[in-house]
């Protein structure tokens, strides 16, 4: 299934094989590669394959980290990602990871802003979580922008590859529809083709 959600600025799609050099680039700054942990860098073959995997979803398909393509409409590029892992339950958890260049421009929360308007409206989502290490502050702010609430700081949660021996802490945030409604500057979700 095609997917087209349109912003001001920005497109959300399914990714393409055209998209191959915009994944390297988006991906190449170390906090992409690092924080977002299914999309493979660098290696032209894995995205290759990557892309194929993705398409091969359905769109939400439960279980599955579906990945779609933001695109900066005044560029024509691919820039970023989302990502949903629905649990099949109508719940899902959202992700995301923008290159270096563009951030601090409000793009994030546009996106996401957007994608999580479009299945409150569009699939009967009822509740969206999202989680993050605590020092990932632009991660949690972004959350925070969004309007979801904390629901959970989990204290040395996390054992990460780097450095080594360290525990750290992790955040969760989650919002529900009935929480949603009324949030959405329309300019956000301005259009939804499928
Ligand atoms: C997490 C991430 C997407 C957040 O990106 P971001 O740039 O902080 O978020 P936004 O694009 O929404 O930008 C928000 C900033 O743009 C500013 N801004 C500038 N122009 C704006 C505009 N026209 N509209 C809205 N905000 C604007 C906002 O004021 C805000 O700045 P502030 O944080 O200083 O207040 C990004 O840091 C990233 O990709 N990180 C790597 C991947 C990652 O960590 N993923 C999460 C794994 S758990």
């Amino acid at each position: 299934m095609t997917l087209s959600l349109q912003t001001d600025r920005l497109i959300i799609r399914r990714f393409s094989q055209a998209d191959i050099d915009d994944i390297i680039e988006f991906t190449a700054h170390p906090s992409v590669s690092r924080e977002t942990t299914n999309i493979p860098r660098k290696d032209c073959a894995k995205i290759v394959e990557y892309v194929d995997t993705q398409n091969g979803y359905s769109l939400f398909e439960a279980d599955k980290c579906v990945d779609l393509a933001v695109e900066l409409k005044v560029a024509g590029k691919a820039i970023g990602l989302l990502s949903l892992v629905s649990n099949g339950e109508h719940q899902g958890e959202i992700g995301w990871g923008f290159g270096i260049e563009y951030r601090g421009q409000g793009l994030a929360t546009e996106a996401v802003r957007c994608l999580i308007t479009y299945v409150f409206e569009n699939c009967s989502y009822h509740r969206i979580f999202s989680g993050t290490i605590f020092t990932n502050t632009r991660s949690w702010a972004l959350m925070e922008r969004l309007g979801m609430r904390k629901e959970a700081h989990f204290v040395k949660a996390h054992v990460p590859a780097e450095p080594k021996g360290e525990r750290i802490d992790t955040v969760r945030y989650a919002i529900l529809a009935e929480e949603w409604v009324g949030r959405t500057p329309i300019n956000h979700a301005v259009s939804f083709n499928r």
